[in-house]
């Protein structure tokens, strides 16, 4: 996926326009919300990403950096290699290097609080970028998706798959029982738990009549997280499912799977033990394009499209903000609570893929080629 490709030009002109009414000094204001401008050539943003194992956040970092720079800001781009003291360390050396902003998509929600305390002294603004900072004062502004309909859309898919509801919502033809295994992310991942209980809450009422059966007894997030969001562990788990409950000759039917690369796994896990030619419903998130390719294939039955252009385009727009001296817009005020105060939030929508409509969400918003598709490798 072409960096380029991801900053919608017409966004960009629009911000630049805005900023160059900017002007002016104040980011030493102790509090961010009320610091006066900071002139865009003097800015410098600090941008923490997780990881660069998934393609997923080595796009929204480079959307987020390409946004930024448009509009002439500095930009510190760091990923952590999923390791908190990296993340940590990184953050502290951004707010050393003269931080004006910082955008953080954190890998533990939890254990930032002292990098924001510092933050928070020298006035600079913290925005957390599709995963929420919990248990610190100092989180200024939430860029995200509606991450409790993420997880009812990954449910909805799930009983598409199965032929319990039809595409439209209406009921489908079968009645099961259907074998289901859930899976969830990683449990110091805030986004985790909004995942699940959508899709909890979704799938409940056919839990109780018995059209699906969770056969594992495995049903609390407890029980099915997975460190990290890795996806050898959903495999591990999986091929322990398989042994532990289906040697009996049962078959699993559909896997509730949050992300793209726990589905990848798990559908390893499956073909290993001769699901090859009956794959269960397996569902994930972020249209990743090896996953993509398979729900293109047949072989994964759905992903969740989040555009991440769209979120980094809204993350661009609140540093912009920001650094105006201005509050950001929000669309929530009420859901993002992280356990000190409620952060507000601008929220976006996503979309359920299916193999019918790869084209039409994915190819012609330009968010993936038709050979990227075609081979399942991003050019
Ligand atoms: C979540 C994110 C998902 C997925 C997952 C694993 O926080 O919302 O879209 O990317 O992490 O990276």
């Amino acid at each position: 996926m072409n960096v380029k490709k991801f900053f919608a030009a017409a966004t960009a002109a629009t911000l630049a326009l805005t900023l160059a009414a900017c002007g002016g000094e104040g980011a030493g204001d102790p509090d961010p919300t009320t610091a006066g401008p900071v002139d865009a050539v003097d800015a410098r943003i600090g941008v923490a990403m997780p990881t660069q194992t998934s393609e997923r956040w080595i796009a929204d970092g480079a959307a987020v950096e390409a946004g930024l720079e448009a509009l002439g800001y500095t930009v510190d781009l760091q990923f952590a290699g999923d390791d908190i003291p990296v993340q940590a360390q990184q953050i502290d050396q951004m707010i050393t290097n003269g931080a004006d902003l910082l955008i953080i998509a954190a890998i533990d929600g939890t254990a930032l609080a002292g990098q924001l305390q510092t933050a928070a002294d020298a006035g600079i603004p913290v925005i957390a970028y599709d995963r929420l900072i919990r248990d610190s004062a100092n989180v200024d502004f939430y860029v995200t998706f509606d991450n409790y309909q993420v997880g009812v859309q990954q449910a909805t898919s799930l009983l598409v798959g199965l032929g319990i509801l039809n595409a439209d919502g209406s009921a489908g033809d079968a009645t099961g029982p259907f074998n289901v295994e859930l899976f969830a992310g990683s449990l110091d991942d805030n986004n985790a738990f909004f995942f699940f209980e959508g899709a909890e809450d979704t799938l409940a009422p056919y839990v109780a009549d018995g059209t699906l059966v969770i056969k594992s007894g495995q049903t609390t997030i407890d029980q099915v997280a997975t460190l990290r969001w890795q996806q050898e562990t959903a495999q591990r788990r999986m091929e322990d499912l398989l042994t532990s409950t289906y040697s009996d000759g049962s078959k699993v039917d559909g896997v509730l799977s949050p992300y793209d690369g726990l589905s990848r796994g798990i559908i390893t896990a499956l073909q290993n033990a001769g699901y090859g030619d009956n794959m269960p419903v397996v569902t994930g998130q972020d249209a990743e394009i090896a996953s993509v390719k398979l729900i293109a294939d047949g072989v994964q039955f759905a992903s969740i499209f989040k555009d991440t252009r769209k979120l980094a385009d809204q993350a661009v727009i609140a540093a912009q903000d920001f650094l105006a001296g201005k509050t950001p817009e929000a669309n929530d005020t009420s859901t993002y609570d992280n356990g000190v105060k409620v952060v507000p939030s601008y929220l976006l929508e996503s979309d359920i893929v299916y193999a019918d409509n790869i084209q039409s969400l994915l190819v012609d918003s330009g968010y993936w080629t038709a050979d990227e598709v075609a081979s399942g490798i991003a050019e």
